[in-house]
């Protein structure tokens, strides 16, 4: 099963895509966990992400293709995988398509979370990150058992630099310019469920499992 997650940051992408790999046992591939990664290790990837990434912009397409077209042509990929935060242009769901065309393959499923934007920088400014592992928490609705510290790994949480209010605010209107034409995209492919990302995770999830399932 190969899912794409579209929808607006802090919209639950990473938040579904962890419990759909862990349920289908296929990889999650989040671009930005892959960032923010980077960054933390100091790689040249990571340095030149930053600079676009503080700003809420998002990273050029020449950076971003080829990582995920080289990541879900790894032999884990290949009963499926769920990319999270990955096309997010045009010019990414094109080259997407293309290199899995070149491979007899496509995506079954773009799943699109929907969250208006009032509801956003209000969730973005409890979530807690870890960085090391790639879980996230929010002090409200999913706090970790010890404050400050991944249930996962044990290591610190943090707020994201990106998770500002003005920056996030930033993303919001990147993505409305940038991302949200992929909806008409995938509707025109016949692909895209719509899923309502304003209710409790886990109903949101019951959702998306019984779409992708039937
Ligand atoms: P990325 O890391 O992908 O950030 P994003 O799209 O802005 O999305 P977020 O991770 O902020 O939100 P999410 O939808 O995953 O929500 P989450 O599950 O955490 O990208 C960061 C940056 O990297 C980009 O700005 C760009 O610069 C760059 N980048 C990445 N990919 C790129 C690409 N392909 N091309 C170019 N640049 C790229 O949930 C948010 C919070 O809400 C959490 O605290 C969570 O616990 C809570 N929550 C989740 N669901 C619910 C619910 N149903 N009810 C209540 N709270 C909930
Ligand atoms: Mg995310």
């Amino acid at each position: 099963m190969k899912i794409i997650m579209l929808g607006a940051p802090g919209a639950g992408k990473g938040t579904q895509a962890k419990m759909l790999s862990e349920k289908f046992n296929i990889p999650h591939i989040s671009t930005g966990d892959i960032f923010r990664a980077n960054i933390k290790n100091n790689t040249e990837l990571g340095k030149k992400a930053k600079t676009y990434m503080d700003q809420g912009l998002l990273v050029p397409d020449e950076l971003v293709v080829d990582l995920v077209v080289d990541r879900v042509k790894q032999e884990d990929c290949t009963k499926g995988y769920i990319l999270d935060g990955f096309p997010r242009t045009i010019p990414q769901a094109e080259a997407l398509d293309k290199a899995l065309a070149a491979l007899s393959d496509k995506v079954d499923f773009a799943v699109d979370v929907e969250v208006p934007d009032e509801n956003i920088v209000k969730r973005m400014s409890g979530r807690r990150a870890c960085l090391k592992c790639g879980a996230t928490y929010h002090l409200e609705h999913i706090p970790p058992k010890q404050e400050g510290i991944c249930d996962t790994c044990g290591s610190e949480l943090v707020l994201r630099d990106d998770d500002k209010p003005e920056t996030v605010l930033k993303r919001l209107g990147v993505y409305h310019e940038q991302t949200q034409p992929l909806i008409d995209y995938y509707k025109k492919a016949g692909i895209l469920l719509e899923v309502d990302g304003t209710v409790d995770m886990k109903v949101v999830f019951d959702n998306i499992v019984s779409a992708v399932t039937k």
